[in-house]
C-alpha cells in the first residue's frame, strides 16, 4: 500500500464552501478523464498502462539493458522533452546525481543525456566521455523528426559506425519510437536496430513508464518491475473508490482554487539535489499540459536550501502570487553526523554529533512556517524513500493529478500546439541552407 502522503498548510483562510465546490468539480474532471470523454482522450493510454503494459516488450527491455551493461561502459540517450526528462529524473532519484562519477570509479555503466539542447560544447563533452570506452546509443523520439534529437543522434551514430563498423554499430543502437511510422522507425528497420515502442495513445510527457523511460532506467541497473508495481498500486488507490477525496483529487482542486485566488505560480520545492530533475519532469508535465488558451499556473522549481540564499527574499516578501509544493523524501539512506572541535569557532558546537538529516528536516519545517507567515500556501508531499516503488507511485500520482487539474481548468492536457511555433521558426531560418 502506498505511503505517499499529502499535507496542506497556510490555506486555512480559504472558505470551505469554495473548496467543496472545487472538489465536486474535480470529481467531475476525474470522471471525464477515466471514461475518456474529455479533449485529447485518444492520449489517455497511460491511465491503464501499469496494468496492461506489453509484457513481451518489457522483457525485451530488460534483456537489452543487460546487454548494454555487459558490452558498454557508456550509454548515450538522445532525446528531448518527454523523451528525456522522465529517465533523467529517475536516474537522479534512484542512483543520485553523482552516479556517473561513481560508475566511472567502480567500473559501472555511465549514462549521459544528449539531444536536449543544441550546444556544441555539450555535445563535444559527451563525445569525449566515450573516448577509450565501449558505448551504445538509445535514440528516443516518438515523431522521429525532432531536430535536437536527430542532430545529436547523427553525431553519435557516426562515431559508432566509425569505431565499430556499420554492422556492430547497428547492434549498439536502440531506437524507441512509433511502432510503425516516422523517419526513425524507417531508419531502424532499414539498419536493423532493435526498436521499442512509444504507444500511439501516450504522449511524450506521460511516457516515462513506457520504453521511453524504462530502457535507460533498466540500463542503469534499477528494478523496473518495482517501478511498475509502485505505479500499479498508486493506480489502484486513485481509482478504487469513486467517492473518495484522494490526494490527487484534493491536490488538483486546491491548485485550481489557488489559481482562482491569483496565485499563478507553483514552485516545486525540494531539499535534495537528487530531486532537481524530478522537478524538471513536473515542470514539463504541468507546463505543457496546462499552459493553454491564455491560462495556466506557471510551474517553477527551486532547490532548497541553496535557493533560499538567492530566491528566499522574493518568496518571503515579493509579489503574493505563488504557492509551494514541497516534495520530500523522508528517510535518508546515508546520514552523516556533525563533528565536534575543541574550540567552538563558528558557534555550531551545540550541534555536535547530530545527524545532518535533522538539520535538513528542521529547515523544511522552519522555512515552511516562515513562508506561511509571508502568505505562501504550502502543499507538502512526503515520499517514504528513494526506491523504485516510491518513484513509480510518484510518477503515476502526478500524471493523474495533472490530468484532473487540466480538465478542471478547461483545457486539453494532452496536446502541445504552442510548441510548434519555435520549431517552425528555426526550420524556416535554416531552410536557406538547403540546396
Ligand atoms: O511531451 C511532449 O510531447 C514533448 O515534450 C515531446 O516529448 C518532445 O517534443 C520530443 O518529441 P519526440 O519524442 O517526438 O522527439
Amino acid at each position: 500500500m502506498t505511503d505517499l502522503k499529502m499535507k496542506i498548510s497556510g490555506v486555512m483562510d480559504l472558505p470551505d464552501y469554495e473548496m467543496d465546490q472545487f472538489i465536486e468539480e474535480a470529481f467531475f474532471a476525474k470522471d471525464v478523464l477515466l471514461h475518456h470523454r474529455g479533449p485529447g482522450a485518444e492520449f489517455t493510454g497511460w491511465i491503464d498502462l501499469p496494468e496492461n503494459y506489453d509484457r513481451k516488450e518489457f522483457s525485451r527491455i530488460q534483456k537489452a539493458a543487460e546487454k548494454i551493461r555487459s558490452d558498454s561502459q557508456v550509454l548515450i540517450v538522445c532525446g528531448i522533452g518527454g523523451s528525456y526528462l522522465g529517465a533523467a529524473a529517475a536516474l537522479d532519484f534512484l542512483k543520485g546525481g553523482m552516479s556517473n562519477l561513481k560508475a566511472e570509479k567502480e567500473g559501472g555503466l555511465q549514462i549521459f543525456f544528449a539531444g536536449n539542447n543544441m550546444n556544441p560544447t555539450y555535445i563535444n563533452d559527451i563525445l569525449d566521455m566515450t573516448k577509450g570506452k565501449d558505448f551504445s546509443v538509445n535514440v528516443i523520439s516518438k515523431s522521429g523528426t525532432t531536430m535536437e534529437t536527430s542532430i545529436s543522434f547523427r553525431i553519435f551514430r557516426k562515431e559508432l559506425e566509425e569505431r565499430y563498423g556499420k554492422e556492430e554499430a547497428a547492434k549498439r543502437i536502440y531506437a524507441t519510437t512509433d511502432k510503425e511510422k516516422g523517419a526513425l522507425k524507417e531508419l531502424a528497420d532499414k539498419e536493423g536496430y532493435e526498436t521499442f515502442v512509444v504507444p500511439d495513445d501516450i504522449g511524450g510527457r506521460y511516457s516515462v513508464l513506457t520504453a521511453v523511460g524504462l530502457l535507460p532506467i533498466a540500463a542503469a541497473g534499477c528494478d523496473i518491475e518495482q517501478l511498475m508495481k509502485g505505479a500499479q498500486e498508486m493506480r489502484e488507490l486513485l481509482l478504487a473508490d469513486e467517492e473518495e477525496v484522494t490526494d490527487a483529487v484534493a491536490y488538483a482542486a486546491l491548485r485550481q482554487e489557488l489559481y482562482e485566488w491569483e496565485m499563478q505560480i507553483e514552485i516545486f520545492v525540494n531539499y535534495d539535489p537528487d530531486l532537481r530533475m524530478f522537478a524538471e519532469w513536473l515542470k514539463q508535465l504541468f507546463g505543457e499540459s496546462e499552459g493553454k488558451d491564455g491560462y495556466g499556473i506557471f510551474p517553477a522549481s527551486l532547490n532548497f536550501t541553496s535557493d533560499l540564499h538567492s530566491m528566499g527574499q522574493m518568496i518571503q516578501d515579493g509579489e503574493r502570487n505563488l504557492f509551494e509544493t514541497i516534495i520530500n523524501i523522508e528517510n535518508t539512506p546515508r546520514d552523516i553526523t556533525i563533528p565536534a572541535f575543541e574550540e567552538d569557532f563558528d558557534g555550531f558546537q551545540y550541534l555536535e554529533e547530530k545527524p545532518v538529516s535533522l538539520l535538513n528536516q528542521t529547515a523544511i519545517v522552519g522555512t515552511a512556517n516562515a513562508h506561511i507567515e509571508g502568505g505562501v500556501p504550502q502543499i507538502y508531499f512526503a515520499v517514504p524513500d528513494r526506491s523504485e516503488h516510491s518513484l513509480g507511485e510518484l510518477f503515476y500520482f502526478f500524471e493523474f493529478a495533472c490530468g484532473i487539474s487540466a480538465y478542471l481548468e478547461g483545457v486539453n492536457p494532452f496536446n502541445q500546439p504552442g510548441v510548434e511555433s519555435y520549431k517552425k521558426n528555426i526550420k524556416e531560418l535554416l531552410s536557406k541552407y538547403k540546396n
